[in-house]
């Protein structure tokens, strides 16, 4: 290595190298033969070093050890311990020619332990290794926050990406939703309200504790927008049947019922075409999709499931979904009260619900009553 290397990795500025030694011979000596390679300062103390040090920030220290007031040793114990100093590297240059000083000297921290009296050239070579070492570990650390910034820089433009994205995912989301409405016109509202009751059923869940363990990882704003796909299956439904003005016959009913498969099936397509980090929101919306005509006791549809077989997230949307058809008005049947709601979904607690969920709603019915006009 010589000296063009280090000048290379450091163009601009020439290496300062600071020399302390209470011999002023030995400071002329050192400095002259530092002199070809460096902007050299020399200094009769440790504490004039430290004074100098507030104006110059030097590239390689070269210290004697037996020196007045702050010896060799204690200023290097200091220049390790100071966040501005601890990187520039120490040399000791010293009389002191004993393995335990240099062991010491070494383990404080110095890069190098030279004996006077040495030989001038072999103290230059001995340098020039050290401050082209010096400048490889600036331009690493440099490289190094570079390579930092640019991560910092990329994972900001996959964050902007990912909303791109999500926006475009919500505004397909919008538009789904939409079309299921507009297909449903008779119950309009439907898909809004319910999202809102299933917001204070998931509120009422975190706040008992009811379920804690099996609601600890929900990700509750997902699981609410998700939910305004849970009708998305009524797309495929006959506007015959779905605007019906009347009671749907036994038929007819089973044909509705097939909202839930083709609804998760829908789900899935649309999943399919999504990055598998988005897939997390569509699986929210399958689950409640086909589980949310569920009944506890088994006697509900599509798959009969009973108990705790049926997904929680499914479990709540029932509650959700029942009491806004019960508050709405329909083409066969007046809204009811509040009130007369409230209380069917208690009696079907066992039965139609989840009798957990069921308590969770009666903690909470007091928000459906004051909500229920807006
Ligand atoms: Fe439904
Ligand atoms: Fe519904």
């Amino acid at each position: 290595m010589t000296f063009e290397m280090t000048q290379a990795a450091e163009p601009d500025r020439p290496p300062k190298i600071i020399i302390v030694d209470d011999s002023l011979t030995n400071l002329k000596f050192v400095k002259t033969a530092m002199s070809p390679i460096a902007e050299v300062y020399a200094v009769t103390s440790a504490k004039k070093m430290f004074d100098l040090m507030e104006k110059v920030k030097p590239t390689l220290i070269l210290l004697d050890i037996t020196m007045p007031e702050i010896n060799g040793l204690d200023a290097i114990k200091i220049l390790k311990s100071s966040p501005f100093y601890s990187d520039i590297p120490v040399i000791f240059l010293t009389s002191v020619n004993s393995k335990g000083a240099e062991l010491e000297g070494l383990c404080l921290g110095a890069v190098d332990y030279i004996t006077k009296p040495f030989e001038p050239l072999l103290l230059l070579k001995r340098v020039e290794t050290h401050l082209t070492l010096q400048a490889q570990k600036r331009a690493m650390e440099r490289q190094s926050l570079e390579l930092q910034n640019f991560n910092v820089n990329l994972v900001k433009m996959v964050a902007e990406e990912a909303e791109k994205v999500s926006k475009m995912q919500f505004s397909v989301l919008e538009t789904v939703v939409d079309l299921v409405e507009s297909r449903d016109d008779i119950t309009g509202g439907h898909i809004s309200r319910t999202m809102k009751w299933l917001g204070f059923l998931l509120d009422g869940l975190e706040e008992s504790g009811i379920y804690a363990e099996l609601t600890r990882d929900w990700n509750k704003k997902m699981i609410l927008h998700s939910s305004r796909l849970h009708d998305v299956g009524k797309i495929s439904i006959s506007d015959a049947i779905l605007k019906k003005p009347s009671k749907l016959t036994g038929e007819e009913f089973e044909d509705m019922k097939r909202h839930t498969t083709i609804g998760a099936s829908i789900i899935d397509r649309i999943r399919d075409t999504l990055p598998s980090d988005n897939h997390e929101f569509m699986n929210q919306a399958r689950i409640l999709a086909v589980t949310h005509h569920e009944k506890w006791d088994g006697s509900g549809y599509p798959h009969g499931l009973v108990g705790s077989n049926i997904p929680l997230q499914g479990r709540v949307m029932a509650i959700a979904d029942v009491y806004d058809a019960l508050i709405s008005k329909r083409p066969y049947k007046n809204p009811l009260p509040h009130e007369m709601a409230e209380s069917i979904i208690i009696e079907g607690a066992g039965s139609h619900f989840d009798p957990y969920i069921v308590e969770v709603f009666k903690l909470v019915s007091w928000k459906f009553a004051q909500n229920r006009a807006c």
